[in-house]
């Protein structure tokens, strides 16, 4: 019986588009996501559409089936081949380790749904290329999950560089710090890089902060790199002892097709930074600087204010209405956190699935998902040779 003075919500009195959303991955990355979707339909008080969160895929039944429950799944898989075969799902969200995003997201392709990949896109050149030639063939929409393009003071830098704010632009000088690896006597699995996958910092950790160059001041042509594995000797927790390859850090100078110049700097051995992001750009009339230890925030100079007394950089609170991407129900300077980056990211997904819009140019595509990997595999390629490399698309 219906308690006294309650009303009950039917289904149908939403007439919103549902998409149905199958994620492959539990792990950190599929809490994210699911973290996401969940959060959609009330932090935007008209969303494209309502992600009906149909499955989520893990090999472990008893595990998988866990994070459905608590995810709100309508239910779950335990072979991601069966997933993408789910008339029911639109949109397969792929969020595996770096070495298993090629086939289930060319399978997904093939099968007509429109796809998300976490970065990196793939671990290699060919793989990313095949994944990229994948969707283009299907015609479906595509996002490599570059998260942090879809943080407010990113947007915001991106505006007004775009607007001509900083005038002509001289340099970016971009990092992205991370320490689990300082302790050489750690076990290796507190390498995070260095385990598992074995994907390296550059992959993990550097492909971030190439997408967030390329997001800011377009194509990159030329580069030198310097990469390094500075602990080749590691031992498990099972007291195994290990021989490692995968790279630790890497500094690379970069040419933009602008004429603009560019530092990049990433590393798993930054002792003391759990995980510093920045970056700066420097105009000839003006300068942006931004670091995720502060990310609401973004670091504002323009060279032409009144009083020379106070000339200075100017920091700016980006949660207001007028700035881009307002989180809509959290009012001004009530700060968002690092998980609102993939609620806007995949609302900008769901919202171009159900407009029929573009994903780029503020979400990364998986063109742009292989534009990073050339340009990671030319980083690699350029400290093996000792020589500056062009890169070729
Ligand atoms: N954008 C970001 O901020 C960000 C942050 C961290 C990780 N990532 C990326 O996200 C991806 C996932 O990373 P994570 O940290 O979530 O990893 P994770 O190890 O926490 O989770 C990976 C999940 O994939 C599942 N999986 C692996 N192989 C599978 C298979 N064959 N079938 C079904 N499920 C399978 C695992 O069981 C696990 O649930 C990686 O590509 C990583 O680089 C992105």
């Amino acid at each position: 019986m219906t308690p006294k003075g309650f009303n009950v919500i039917e289904d149908a009195a939403f007439d919103v588009r549902r998409i149905g959303i199958g994620v492959l991955g539990y792990g950190f990355m599929g809490k994210v996501h699911s973290n996401a979707y969940l959060k959609i339909p009330y932090s935007f008080s008209a969303p494209a559409a309502f992600p009906d969160l149909i499955a989520i895929c893990g090999r472990d039944e008893a595990r998988v089936a866990d994070a459905a429950a608590r995810m709100r799944y309508r239910g779950y898989y335990t072979d991601w081949k069966q997933m993408v075969q789910d008339p029911r799902i639109e949109i397969i969200d792929n969020v595996t380790p770096d070495d298993r995003h090629r086939a289930p997201s060319i399978a997904a392709a093939q099968a007509g749904k429109h796809v998300i990949c976490e970065k990196p896109l793939a671990m290699t050149v060919r793989d990313a290329a095949a994944m990229r030639d994948a969707v283009e063939k299907a015609g479906v929409k595509n996002l490599c999950c570059f998260n942090y393009r879809f943080f407010p003071a990113v947007r915001l830098a991106k505006d007004l560089i775009e607007q001509g704010a900083l005038g002509q632009i001289y340099h970016f000088r971009g990092r992205y710090l991370q320490e689990p690896g300082h302790n050489p006597a750690a076990p290796l699995e507190d390498a995070w890089y260095a385990s598992g996958t074995k994907s390296g910092i550059l992959l993990g950790i550097g492909s971030h902060i190439i997408d967030m160059a390329r997001f800011l001041l377009g194509e990159i042509l030329a580069l030198s790199g310097l990469v390094r594995t500075y602990n080749t000797r590691r031992v498990s927790r099972a007291g195994q002892a290990e021989t490692v390859t995968a790279d630790e850090g890497s500094v690379t100078l970069v040419e933009f097709a602008s004429g603009a110049t560019g530092t990049l700097e990433s590393s798993g051995v930054a002792t003391g930074h759990r995980n510093q992001h920045t970056w700066e750009v420097n105009g000839a009339q003006g300068s942006l600087a931004w670091d995720l230890e502060d990310p609401n925030h973004l670091q504002v100079f323009l060279d032409r204010g009144p009083l020379p007394e106070v000339r200075g950089f100017t920091n700016v609170s980006v949660t207001d209405p007028c700035h881009p991407l307002p989180t809509v129900y959290l009012p001004v300077g009530h700060n968002a956190g690092w998980e609102y980056g993939h609620v806007h990211a995949l609302n900008h997904f769901v919202e171009c699935v159900a407009q029929d819009k573009p994903v780029a140019p503020f979400g990364a595509t998986f063109e742009d998902g292989y534009r990073c990997q050339v340009i990671m595999d030319g980083i690699l390629r350029s400290s093996r040779t000792g020589r500056r490399i062009e890169l070729k698309y």
